[in-house]
């Protein structure tokens, strides 16, 4: 069997679309499609506009591999593919199958069916668990205006604790939140190759958070400071020169929404409760980002 290393496809200069290397995993409303763009503005990545949800979604995976490298965009052998998609980090299958792959090879039909080798590797951003908790009631609340329904009868609260005042750990948001429990699943199958981004440096110093992923990859440093503006009626850093379709310089209006005010009590709970779980993220992880503090 004739195995051939992505990438390093020498025979070729031609542009086709090829499977993606590194993938942003995760987790919702922890900036992943801020993180996408900015790395977009490195030459030598290109990146899938939308989610493709190829390991997490059952009927999508069916579809084949070929099916999934039809989902990314043109690219130059010297260029690595990227692709985000947030459900994969919660999915018990997204990373067995991903790792399934990787150890089999993709069958490429344009090289004679012969397999490619794809080293993969995940990139993962990650915020304050409170916050992404209310960053993503913030969009329930306004999908329900835009869906022209009045706002919902219950508070986060009344959503999140349950009658006895506890935090409900099943409740979809703060399962998602627990990420040491997910975390667990990925790095048995990818220790090594995972990169764990800081939600409040990705806002606050993005071009840092990119050359982080540049380093990840084995990239030149091409991207940096001078690439951002700051944007005050946003409130967050857009770019100089946006790439992609329409070249927007800022993310769309969907990123980056006002957040509700939450109760003191809630807030008080969500904090003793992720406690535990995010020292144990972070002691994972070999890194603090100040959550506890
Ligand atoms: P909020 O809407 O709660 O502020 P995702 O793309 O994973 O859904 O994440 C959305 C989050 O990206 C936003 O959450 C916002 O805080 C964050 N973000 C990080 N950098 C941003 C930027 N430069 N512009 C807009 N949003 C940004």
């Amino acid at each position: 069997e004739e195995y051939e290393e992505y990438a390093v496809n020498e025979y070729s200069d031609i542009s086709e679309k090829r499977f993606p290397k590194a993938i942003i995993v995760g987790v919702r409303k922890c900036g992943t499609r801020a993180l996408l763009q900015f790395c977009g503005l490195h030459p030598q990545i290109v990146h899938a506009e939308r989610e493709i949800h190829f390991f997490n979604d059952k009927e999508n995976f069916q579809k084949g591999t070929t099916w999934y490298r039809q989902q990314m965009p043109l690219s130059l052998p010297s260029q690595v593919t990227m692709e985000k998609t947030p459900g994969y980090f919660i999915s018990a299958d997204a990373p067995n199958r991903l790792k399934e792959l990787m150890n089999k090879g993709y069958i490429d039909n344009s090289i004679k069916g012969a397999r490619k080798m794809i080293t993969h590797k995940i990139i993962l951003v990650v915020r304050d668990p409170v916050d992404r908790i209310v960053s993503s009631w913030a969009q329930i609340l306004e999908n329900r205006v835009k869906k022209g329904l009045p706002p919902p009868s219950e508070t986060l609260e009344d959503r999140i604790l349950n009658r006895g005042g506890r935090v409900n750990r099943h409740h979809s948001a703060v399962r998602t939140s627990i990420y040491l429990k997910w975390y667990r699943n990925w790095h048995r199958l990818f220790r090594g190759r995972i990169l764990v981004i800081d939600a409040n440096e990705l806002v606050e110093y993005p071009w840092k958070s990119v050359q982080k992923v540049e380093d990840f990859l084995e990239l030149p440093n091409l991207v940096d400071e001078s690439e951002f503006y700051f944007n005050s009626t946003r409130g967050f850093y857009c770019m100089n020169n946006g790439k992609g379709p329409g070249r927007p310089k800022c993310l769309n209006k969907s990123k980056g929404r006002e957040h509700p005010p939450i109760s003191t009590n809630l807030r008080k709970k969500l904090k003793q409760f992720f406690y535990i779980y995010n020292n144990a993220f972070f002691k994972k992880i070999n890194q603090d980002f100040g959550w506890n503090r």
